[in-house]
C-alpha cells in the first residue's frame, strides 16, 4: 500500500499506509492524524478536510474539478498547492506523498 506522510503545522509527522482507491482524508482519519476534520464525511461541502500537496508530488496528483475548486474558496489560508483531501484518490504512484497540514484546523 502507498505510504502517506501527513505533516503537522508544527512539523510532527504521521506516516500512514493507505490502499489505493481510498482518499487521503480517510487516510488520515483511519489514522487519527489530527488536522483533518472532514465534517461532512467527504462529500466535498464543508473545507475541513484542506490540507497542502507539497509541490515536488503536484506532478502526480490529479487537478481538482470544479466543485473542488469552488470550495477551495472557503478555506482559510489558501494556497496554490491546496486540495480538499477528501477529493484526492490514492494511486500507486502516490507512494511517498507529502502532505502538510494547515494551522487553521487545528
Ligand atoms: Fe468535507 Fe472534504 S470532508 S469537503
Amino acid at each position: 500500500m502507498p505510504k502517506i506522510t501527513f505533516i503537522e503545522y508544527n512539523g510532527t509527522q504521521h506516516v500512514v499506509e493507505e490502499a489505493a482507491g481510498r482518499s487521503l482524508m480517510q487516510a488520515a482519519l483511519d489514522n487519527l492524524v489530527p488536522g483533518i476534520v472532514a465534517d461532512c464525511g467527504g462529500s466535498c461541502s464543508c473545507a475541513t478536510c484542506h490540507a497542502y500537496i507539497d509541490p515536488t508530488w503536484i506532478p502526480q496528483v490529479p487537478p481538482a474539478d470544479a466543485t473542488e475548486l469552488s470550495m477551495l474558496e472557503c478555506v482559510l489560508d489558501p494556497e496554490e498547492n491546496s486540495r480538499l483531501t477528501c477529493q484526492v484518490k490514492i494511486t500507486p504512484e502516490m507512494d511517498g506523498l507529502l502532505v502538510r497540514l494547515p494551522k487553521s484546523q487545528f
